[in-house]
């Protein structure tokens, strides 16, 4: 459990390389940010949101102005985890310039103390060129769901050599560039940990090995939220799905026979009037 009284900072993540193992999560909203904020180091707000809150089938169509709104309610909402925030698809890639402009809209609308970006040796002069102006990057590697057209959709990397030395080559080129830390998704796990051991910033997995630097899930997964697919890597810790749905029927039934709102939740009711 974090229980240090200031925020966490990039630099305070990118010195746990190789020590204690990282908690990350995924938040989008406020409560959800609340209940996280003491039990993680790094919340993410996700461009997963697209697929998670709004039902989208990958997470391209969500846009900057969807991030920044999430991104306000989980800052607000937390005083101990570091906040990183997903720079949507088309939001950086186009130039280092234009990366600048939008990270920067993040991180004065937010309040956010990082940005994630999908990308490797392609993507090592916009991460240069971030951090060198006050911008902490979070980097991705591995699978990244903003290129699955081009990766041929949803599947695991680095099964064959090429594909596992560029995984490599993508981690190192951006922890040059001042990358504090980098997520490293879908990625078979002699590969993960291969680049754990050989990239001086911390890795967080998601689908990778248990020897990376840290661990990242979607919470909703984790708790049983979202159930459109489930993932191979993910963990089950709750059903709360289930459990929504036994309350709901419980309010229904009680509604229909009348037996909601009883005297105790209605303004100046007689008991006995109220109640059957
Ligand atoms: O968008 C997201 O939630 C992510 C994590 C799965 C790492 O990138």
């Amino acid at each position: 459990m974090n229980k240090s009284k200031r925020r966490l900072t990039a630099p305070d993540i990118r010195a746990r390389k190789g020590g204690d193992p990282i908690v990350c999560l995924t938040a989008y909203t406020a409560p959800t940010a609340q209940v996280l904020d003491r039990y993680v180091d790094l919340l993410l707000v996700g461009d997963s949101v697209a697929m998670v809150l709004y039902g989208m089938e990958t997470t391209l169509g969500v846009s900057l102005d969807t991030m920044i709104g999430h991104g306000k309610a989980v800052v607000r909402a937390s005083d101990a985890a570091l906040v990183a925030v997903d720079m949507p698809f088309g939001s950086y890639q186009g130039s280092k310039e234009e990366a600048f402009r939008n990270a920067a809209r993040i991180m004065s609308e937010t309040g956010c103390q990082a940005v994630k970006l999908e990308g490797g040796v392609e993507m090592e002069d916009t991460v240069y060129f971030l951090s060198q102006r006050g911008v902490p990057v979070f980097g991705h590697v591995g699978l990244r769901p903003q290129s699955l057209h081009t990766a041929g959709g949803f599947r695991s990397h680095g099964k064959d050599q090429r594909e596992a030395d560029q995984i490599l080559r993508d981690a190192k080129a951006i922890a040059q560039a001042g990358a504090f830390a980098i997520v490293i998704e879908g990625t078979v796990e002699p590969v993960a940990a291969r680049v754990t051991e050989n990239t001086p910033v911390p890795i967080i997995g998601i689908g990778a090995s248990p020897r990376c630097d840290g661990q990242v899930l979607v919470t909703e997964d984790l708790v049983g939220m979202f159930n459109t697919f489930q993932p191979k890597f993910v963990k089950r810790y709750a059903e709360l799905n289930a459990e929504m749905a036994k309350a709901v029927e419980k309010f229904s039934r009680d509604v229909r026979q009348r037996r909601f709102p009883d005297a105790e939740h209605c303004f100046g009711a007689e008991p006995r009037k109220v109640s059957g």
